[in-house]
């Protein structure tokens, strides 16, 4: 029988993106710590994969469909979990998606879709989620965004917009929500998901660019979704009550490099 942990028992924590990468690694250390964890994704047997490997760790967890980049989506998500679960105490706004094309690449339709999910998606999500923790007494709210908020490469046009945009709008958000609820932003550099994967696939050389990420790093490895998901949990716990508007970067060290 597995050993589940108490510091986060009694408390309803919503995953987006909960089904796979970063927001699965979120969702599993949750259930271990206590949780009544819900999973959010729009691949269904990915969030019901990680229900199960939490319940069959004897934790708690339940799976809802929802496309963060649709407002009925969302409505319609946090009404069930309200009614099935009671409430929301904790929101990790992480699902997010990936576009690599530049400024004149980029077409409207592909801007839309990604400020919709990594931007518009954060805010709706949290705005239908507040009344729900306030209802409860409060709660914390944790903003996946990317080191590419703050620095970044060629061809991130709209995704740098987006996830610079979720930096700003937590500071906005912590100072809206105060005192009930702390929001605060985790920024990672490169973490090992299908996202990356994915990235790789499309480098000319896959193998050689794994390496160069991995020797990038000045913590010499690329970062796992556990690395993030301890933070993200600290950020969602009573250890970090003091804490609220901030951002904290989780990069092996990435950013603190100006060149070599
Ligand atoms: N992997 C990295 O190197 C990295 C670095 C910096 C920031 N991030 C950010 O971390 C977050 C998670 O990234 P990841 O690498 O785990 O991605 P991933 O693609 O590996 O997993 C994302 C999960 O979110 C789900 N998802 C995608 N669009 C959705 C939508 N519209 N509604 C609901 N669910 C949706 C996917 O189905 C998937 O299960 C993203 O916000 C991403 O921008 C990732």
């Amino acid at each position: 029988m597995a050993h589940i942990r108490s510091r986060f028992a009694g408390k309803v924590v919503i995953v987006t993106g909960g089904g796979d990468g970063i927001g699965k690694g979120i969702s599993l250390l949750l259930g271990e710590e206590g949780a009544a964890v819900v999973v959010i994704d729009i691949n269904d047997d990915a969030g019901h994969a990680v229900v199960e490997q939490i319940r069959a760790a004897d934790g708690t967890a339940s799976f809802f469909h929802c496309d963060i980049g649709l407002e009925s989506d969302i409505i319609a998500m946090v009404g069930a979990v309200v009614a099935a679960c009671g409430g929301v105490d904790i929101l990790v706004n992480n699902a997010g998606i990936h576009l690599t094309k530049g400024t004149l690449e980029t077409t409207l339709d592909e801007w839309e879709r990604c400020i919709a999910v990594d931007l518009r998606g954060v805010w709706l999500c949290t705005k239908y989620c507040a009344p729900a923790m306030q209802a409860r007494g409060g709660g914390a709210v944790v903003n996946i965004s990317s080191v590419q908020g703050v620095q970044t490469q060629v061809n991130f046009t709209a995704y740098g917009a987006a996830k610079a945009g979720v930096i700003g709008m937590t500071r906005n958000m912590a100072l809206d929500l105060a005192p009930a609820i702390r929001v605060n932003c985790i920024l990672p550099g490169y973490i090992w998901t299908p996202l990356y994967d994915r990235w790789l696939s499309r480098q000319q050389d896959p193998e050689g660019t794994h390496k160069a990420v991995q020797e990038l790093q000045p913590l010499k490895r690329i970062g796992l979704p556990v690395d993030v998901a301890q933070a993200c949990l600290f950020l969602a716990s009573d250890e970090s009550s003091w804490i609220t508007g901030t951002t904290l970067t989780i990069d092996g060290g990435l950013t603190a490099r100006l060149h070599n």
